[in-house]
This record gives C-alpha cells, structure tokens and sequence, in this order.
C-alpha cells in the first residue's frame, strides 16, 4: 500500500494507435509502459484486457481523441477496467481533445455535443492532460470538465521549429481567433506576423479574405493554425497568398487530422507541412511527450487533488464467478469545481 502523501509512479497504457505516442511519453519520464490488449468480437462488439498489473497503480492512457467515435467505447472500458482491477488514480492523456467545436447550438435542435462529450469524460477519469483544446467560445476547460484538467500549450514548440527550419518567416493566422497565439509565436521567434480574415459558410465551404500583406514582401509565409480538420481553411489560404506574390507557404499546425483527401490537396500548394504528434499522421515533426511529460509528473507530485477515491481490487475468483457483471460502472463525479 502506498503511504499517505505518495503517489507511486504512473504506468502508461497505450489505446491502439498510441503506441508510439505511449513509448515515447514513458521514455521522456523513465516510466514503465504496460499492455492493454483490444480486439473486436465478431458482431463489432469491443474487448479489452489489460495484462499489466495496476493494482494501486496510478495509471495515464494514453489516447488521442481524433475521429473518436471509433474507439471510445473501449477507452471506457479500458479505464473501467483499470479501476475495477485496482488502479489507484486513472488519468486520460488525450493530446487531441474532441467535440470542442460544437460548443453551442449553431441551428435550432443541435446537440452541444462539447457538453456531453465532457460529461462522458469527466464520468470515466479522474484527470485529463490535453494540448491546445479549441477554446472559442469556452474560456478553459473547467467549463465544460468536471475533473482536474491540465491544458497544454504546442506554440513554443511551433515557434521553434519555425525559428530553426524557416529564414525569414512571416507567422500567418487564418483567422482573428488565431491572433492571440500567432502574435506569441512571431513575439518568441522575432519575426512579424499578419492575421487573415475567415468566413466558414459550412463544413467543407470556406472563405478566407487576406490584407494587403505587400509590406512583407519576400518573406516566407508560414501558415499556423490549431487544428487541419477538413483542410479548406488552410488550403484557401494557401491557393491564395500567390496571388500577392509570395512563395508557396510552409504550414505548421498542432492537429493534424487531415480529413479525407486534404493533406494531398494541400501539399502541392505548400513548401514544408508539419505537425505535431498529437495526431498520428505522415506530416509529424514536433514530439509532444516532452511537453506533457512533466505536466504527468507533477500530477504524481501531489495527491491532494485526488478526489474520487477507488474502491479496492476486485477479486478475481468472484468476477469469474459473476461474470462480466460484477464489473462496477464509474463512480459519479464528486468534484465540481474545475481546474487549470
Ligand atoms: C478555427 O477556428 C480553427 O482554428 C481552424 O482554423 C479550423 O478548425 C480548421 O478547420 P478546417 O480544417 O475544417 O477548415
């Protein structure tokens, strides 16, 4: 048992497809990584078993949150499992955090699934680390989670990879939401920066607006923005700086989702993609786990904010016996007030 006021190391659990993400975050903290195994049973149903010992371990799954519908049921019952087999604390590392931008009733009947989403979350961890969350119209998490959240921020790591790889680069938002951010980027590299004008008219339907940006002339366009969802934004911003004279633009962005065809579509338009790891794709250069590994470390630091405490293991021989219906559903949140 583990004394009071020490919360013993977390071991890193991988979803599929966060392997590699897992490996590299238990090596940034000198963590162990332990085995959680999926499959699909015949009619489409989800399996999951987790090998490791967690029993008063603290345990952090590791699991992007792109394209989530297809795997959150097992990411519950992945964490329902760890704590019914005794896991002391469960944190959900999602480098990408889903359903932030339905945040309000854009039409008449919508679902603010940014709500419901966060209910589900905060019913099933007891903590989330996420990178740059699409905070519009929500000033922080805390809104919306009723857990401990820790919010991360990729613009340094941006703005790093841009002051190293591009000469003499103008920072580019595609719109005035990104100005907050594109302004720090361009602060720490010292190079200046210009925000564009976006009207979305629907998913895929985007119309982007640029100023004059002939005082910067013969700079190298480096287009920055949070999420490359449908792509449009970034690819109407990219067909049109042209037109003003610039060179084809590099692209840097912390989400890379990159639905359906719009990273082949958008790179012949560009001169360097890159991403950031949050979301696995081909366009990855910036490694996250150095920027959530000491955020995962300080949360083992302290164990006063745990506030949903587990129940003891569940014996083996009786979930044998009773079956898969002895397996306890989530406690309900017993702590309301946000933080971040
Ligand atoms: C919008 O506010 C965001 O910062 C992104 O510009 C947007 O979400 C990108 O979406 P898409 O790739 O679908 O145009």
């Amino acid at each position: 048992m583990p004394s009071p006021g020490h919360r013993p190391e977390p071991l890193i659990l991988a979803l599929p497809g966060n392997e590699a993400f897992a490996r590299n975050l238990a090596n940034a903290g000198a963590w162990e990584l332990g085995t959680v195994e999926t499959r699909n049973f015949p009619d489409g149903e989800s399996y999951v078993r987790i090998p490791s010992d967690v029993a008063e371990r603290s345990v952090a799954l590791v699991c992007t949150l792109a394209r989530p519908d297809e795997g959150f049921l097992r990411l519950v019952y992945a964490a329902d499992a760890a704590r019914a087999l005794g896991a002391s604390d469960i944190t959900l590392i999602a480098p990408y955090l889903a359903y932030m931008r339905q945040d309000r009733r854009f039409l008449a009947g919508e679902a603010v699934t940014s709500r419901s989403f966060a209910r589900l979350i905060s019913s099933t961890f007891d903590r989330l680390i996420t990178v740059d969350p699409h905070l519009h119209r929500y000033a922080s998490l805390s809104a919306l989670y009723t857990i401990p959240t820790n919010t991360l921020h990729a613009a340094p790591l941006l703005a790093d990879w841009i002051a190293v790889e591009v000469s003499r680069p103008l920072v580019i938002g595609p719109d005035a939401e990104s100005e907050q951010w594109v302004s720090a980027i361009a602060a720490r590299i010292g190079a200046p920066y210009a925000v564009l004008s976006k009207i979305r008219h629907g998913d895929r339907d985007v119309e982007v607006a640029l100023p004059d940006l002939s005082a910067w002339s013969g700079l190298q366009p480096v287009l920055v923005d949070d999420i490359a969802s449908s792509g449009h934004t970034l690819i109407e911003a990219a067909r049109q700086l042209p037109q003003q004279g610039f060179a084809p633009p590099d692209v840097a962005v912390v989400h890379g989702i990159f639905a359906g065809d719009s990273f082949e579509r958008l790179k012949p338009l560009c001169r360097m993609i890159v991403s950031s790891d949050a979301v696995s794709h081909a366009s990855n250069v910036i490694a996250l786990a150095p920027l959530i590994a000491p955020s995962l470390a300080a949360t083992a630091e302290s164990v006063s904010d745990l506030i949903r405490h587990r129940r003891p293991p569940e014996p083996l021989d009786d979930v044998e016996r009773a079956g898969i219906d002895s397996f306890p559903a989530s406690d309900p949140p017993s702590w309301t007030g946000g933080r971040e």
